[in-house]
């Protein structure tokens, strides 16, 4: 069976894995929310980071891209990676994937995606929601093994401008870290 696998994070523009096709799309009833803490990729256990997770938000869509694997051995190759990159997401849905708002059924069904919950004991590193103002200066603070938690921010911003989405909770953050950084060096006492 083919596997398909939805990034509405680092996935839409860092894959790591081999795939056979790429979809942009949207999948309904969630929201991208930056309240996912990141000890391991964007932060440190000291200092997390944030990067992105689904909260469920009825009548609420979320953009992202989807990939198609294939073959046995790819399929396994993803998801050995992915279980190790994702590995601060607690849970994996099964969702539908929509390319056209007007269609009543999904372009795919049963795509896998990384999600990282609100219950704490499953989710050790889940932060939730915080002033906008707040969670801007931790991301300014921010940084891990794979870059400062800035540059996720605005490659995830980048991302969705290029795929023609423009999502208000990440522009308004973006927006906000870019004016913390005009003000100053970035060098924040930590929130
Ligand atoms: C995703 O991209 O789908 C999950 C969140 C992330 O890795 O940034």
């Amino acid at each position: 069976m083919v596997m398909w696998v939805f990034g509405y994070g680092s996935l839409i523009w860092k894959t790591g894995f081999r795939y056979d096709d790429r979809l942009v799309g949207f999948i309904r009833g969630y929201r991208r929310v930056f309240f996912q803490g990141s000890t391991d990729h964007r932060g440190t256990p000291e200092f997390p980071g944030r990067t992105v997770t689904l909260e469920p938000a009825e009548g609420e869509i979320c953009w992202g891209a989807a990939y198609k694997i294939i073959g046995e051995e790819d399929k396994q190759a993803a998801l050995t990676y992915l279980e190790v990159r994702e590995k601060q997401y607690d849970q994996k849905a099964y969702v539908d994937l929509f390319t056209d708002s007007t269609a009543k059924t999904p372009a795919v069904s049963g795509v896998m995606v990384y999600i990282g919950s609100p219950d704490k004991k499953l989710n050790p590193n889940y932060l939730g929601p915080s002033p906008l103002e707040y969670i801007a200066k931790q991301i300014v603070q921010a940084e891990g093994p794979s870059g400062p938690n800035r540059d996720y921010l605005f490659q995830l911003e980048n991302s969705l401008l290029k795929i023609g989405c423009v999502d208000k909770h990440v522009m308004d953050l973006a927006n906000e870290v870019r004016f913390l950084l005009s003000q100053g060096n970035g060098d924040y006492s930590k929130p």
